[in-house]
């Protein structure tokens, strides 16, 4: 998950005097970052060291990740004509998305049988860092566009589709195993607005990998109320926040849908008994659904302790 690698002195070391996209896109930097958990944690899988707004980066969008903040844009996505000016920068070809290709390529090979789990963030997640033009809490002025103006919307959320479906197809093309999509901030909307005004952006998505012979995973945060749509968008694995437990979760998807979650990040800061407790937990309820991948329900806290991430993988494979 996002920030897993920020606990790792190996990962600061590495990262220091390099900006985040600049090290995305560099691919032997994101070949070793992403290399760097499973050597030190023996996880069953890798996640591509990348960001949700990589592609954004290599359409020509003007963003940056700053250091505890997260994505902001030079200016904000607002009208037709933004969303026209996005349309300008041209589709993301293979050749643009070379750094990405070769960043897998690299990884997978050095993996051996680890597979590498590719991702993107969904189209909900980019347009409203687009339309807010940074992180913001009720993302506001993006659930407002949907409803002042759904054309300009549809054409926002369709161009998002687009370019995360190309980043997304290049992981996959390039040797990635899985391909997950982040929709980060779903858990913003009710189920009417996601079902009419973002669940034919997420098909678009995901459909772009649905010729390859690769699993789709689909998390959101807060999304418990929307799990049974989230699946329906074309996802053949629901990943679950650490909100809603997994024996609940797997009754909402009428017991057909393999789960990924949802150890609860917060208590990764907690005594060993209680996170160890909490693991047994999470892993008897998702033995319930037809699967289980074993993770957490958010991202790591940059400050966990390393060695608690190396323990709770190797209570997770006793059990
Ligand atoms: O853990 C990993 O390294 C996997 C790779 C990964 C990153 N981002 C690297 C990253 C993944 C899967 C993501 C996805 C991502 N990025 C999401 C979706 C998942 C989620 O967590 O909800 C979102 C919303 C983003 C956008 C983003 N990027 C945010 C909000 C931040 C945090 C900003 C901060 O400093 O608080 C980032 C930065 C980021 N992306 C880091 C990493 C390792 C931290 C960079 C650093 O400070 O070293």
């Amino acid at each position: 998950m996002r920030q897993a690698g920020r606990s790792l002195p190996e990962y600061r070391a590495l990262r220091a005097g390099t900006a985040m996209l600049d090290a995305c896109l560099d691919p032997e930097m994101a070949s070793e970052i992403t290399l760097q958990p499973v050597r030190r944690h023996d996880v069953d899988a890798a996640i591509f060291f990348s960001d949700i707004v990589v592609p954004l980066r290599l359409a020509g969008v003007d963003v940056e990740i700053k250091p505890g903040v997260g994505p902001v844009m030079g200016a904000p996505v607002r009208t037709a004509a933004d969303v026209a000016a996005l349309r300008d920068l041209g589709p993301l070809t293979p050749e643009r998305l070379a750094p990405v290709s070769e960043g897998v390529a690299r990884t997978v090979a050095a993996l051996g049988s680890t597979p590498l789990i590719g991702f993107a963030g969904a189209p909900f997640t980019l347009a409203a860092y687009l339309v807010e033009g940074g992180p913001s809490r009720d993302h506001l002025a993006a659930r407002t566009l949907m409803h002042a103006d759904p054309e300009t919307w549809r054409d926002l959320t369709s161009w998002a589709a687009e370019v995360t479906g190309a980043f997304l197809r290049a992981q996959v093309l390039a040797g990635a195993s899985a391909a997950q999509l982040f929709d980060s901030w779903a858990g913003s909307l009710g189920l009417a607005d996601y079902t009419a005004h973002v669940a034919p952006a997420s098909t678009q998505a995901l459909a772009a990998v649905a010729d390859l012979d690769v699993r789709r995973v689909h998390f959101g945060t807060g999304t418990s109320e929307l799990l049974v749509a989230m699946r329906d968008v074309g996802a053949d694995v629901v990943g679950v926040d650490y909100r809603l437990p997994l024996d609940e979760a797997n009754r909402r998807l009428g017991g057909r849908t393999p789960l990924q979650g949802n150890i609860d990040p917060a208590l990764l800061g907690a005594p060993w008994p209680v996170l160890e407790a909490h693991v047994r937990d999470v892993v008897a309820r998702g033995e319930q659904a037809p699967g289980h991948v074993v993770n957490l329900g958010h991202g790591v806290p940059p400050d966990t302790d390393p060695d608690v991430l190396t323990r709770l993988v190797a209570l997770v494979h006793g059990l």
